[in-house]
């Protein structure tokens, strides 16, 4: 029997000794973080007719994706889509909940909303997205999102929404004077998000673990509370991916608020520029000068475009036989290169505004019919009335 606290499991299966419950064990959705990674490997599962794990993700509209969200994300999720079923969305109202400015958009700046999110749209299918295989689409094309945010709005405890540590990152990072109930919520939204389509797993970083843990503990809150398993206890999907250093130090991430990073967008001329000026070993100045490649940020980019030669530039370069300037356009040609098709299918699917508008609308037909039948359970569960009764 599961003994977690507001399990509403009871007697359906022993608990596990070795990992204790956290629902673990007896809840029907759960596959550890093993299983997902074995389903990876073994997608026969579904030629033998099982269901897939259900797959949710979302970015926020920031205009260009960069080579950051490219290998940190989008290059995952490529992978996860042959193996689950996955939706994949653009969440153009978490870009409201913080003012914007400047460049970001926001409820104050809404100038470059629609731009944003169909560039970004535009950005994941070149990189690699097939959606014939998962959904892709606008999050407010499906506005029961919005009718269960509300619904969870109700059962949100104040204080869990209080200590989230990322609303007080983005109040002190995007310097917010007074922040909206739509900030703090911010979290009940995600959960939204995710759990209207019942996303078993999550790719994110660990920056969003928190949000994603908040998913967890709301689905538990919820089923719990009505005594039925209406959502799953939903995951992080923790993949190894690349760190991507922004342009400026190794010890950076990309990103676009910070300015460091290389957009898919880009020419392979300013691509090129870019990687001119990459933050390299200050001390080393010429090419026969023993450098120092650890805190060099084009040596990183080597790992993730010049893989196979990465040692042999550690070993010049310590002997002060690389200058920088060479080990640079090497590094650019390299990355230009790797980047050629994506930046093709980019400019091929900008000229074609009516197909990336048909993948948007069956992406969100997709998923408002799964959203819907969701709803329709929800509402079952609460005693609302039915809307055909009068
Ligand atoms: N908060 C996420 C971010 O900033 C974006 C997001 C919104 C999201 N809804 C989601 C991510 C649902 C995963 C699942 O990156
Ligand atoms: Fe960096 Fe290459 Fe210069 Fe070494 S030679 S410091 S790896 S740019």
């Amino acid at each position: 029997m599961c003994r977690s606290q507001g399990c509403s499991s009871i007697g359906r299966a022993s608990v596990s000794k070795t990992e204790g419950c956290r629902f673990k064990s007896c809840h029907p959705y759960f596959l550890s973080p093993v299983d997902g990674a074995q389903r990876v490997r073994h997608s026969g599962r579904e030629r033998q007719g099982m269901s897939k794990g259900r797959v949710t993700s979302g970015m926020r509209p920031t205009g260009s994706v960069h080579l950051g969200n490219l290998h940190g994300a989008l290059d995952n999720w490529v992978r996860l889509q042959n193996d689950y079923e996955c939706y994949f969305f653009i969440v153009d109202w978490h870009a409201l909940t913080t003012p914007g400015g400047g460049d970001a958009v926001g409820y104050e700046n809404v100038s470059k909303m629609r731009e944003n999110v169909v560039d970004m749209a535009i950005d994941w299918v070149a990189a690699g997205l097939d959606p014939a295989k998962c959904s892709i689409f606008i999050q407010s094309h499906v506005s029961e999102v919005a009718e269960l945010h509300l619904v969870f709005s109700m059962i949100t405890p104040l204080g869990w929404l209080e200590r989230n540590p990322t609303y007080r990152e983005m109040v002190l990072g995007y310097k917010i004077e007074s922040p909206s109930y739509g900030l703090l919520g911010y979290p009940t939204l995600q959960s939204a998000d995710i759990l209207v389509y019942k996303g078993q797993f999550v790719p994110v970083g660990k920056d969003q673990e928190a949000h994603v843990n908040m998913t967890r503990d709301l689905a538990q809150r919820f089923n719990s509370l009505y005594g039925r398993d209406v959502f799953p206890i939903t995951q992080v999907l923790l993949t190894q991916v690349p760190k991507v250093p922004g342009t400026d130090s190794v010890d950076r991430k990309m990103s676009k608020s910070a300015g460091n990073y290389i957009a898919l967008a880009y020419s392979e001329e300013r691509t090129t520029e870019i990687v001119r000026t990459m933050f390299t070993d200050p001390v080393k100045m010429r090419k026969n000068d023993k450098g120092h490649p650890d805190g060099c940020v084009v040596y990183a980019f080597h790992g993730l475009y010049n893989k196979a030669e990465q040692s042999a530039v550690r070993l010049e370069c310590e002997g002060g036989l690389r200058g920088c300037v060479d080990c640079k356009k090497q590094l650019a040609a390299r990355m230009n290169e790797a980047l050629r098709p994506i930046r093709e299918r980019r400019r091929e699917l900008k000229e074609r505004p009516d197909r990336m508008k048909e993948i948007l609308m069956n992406g969100a037909a997709k998923a408002r019919t799964v959203a819907r039948a969701t709803l329709e359970e929800v509402r079952e569960v609460l005693n609302l009335p039915p809307k055909e009764i009068f």
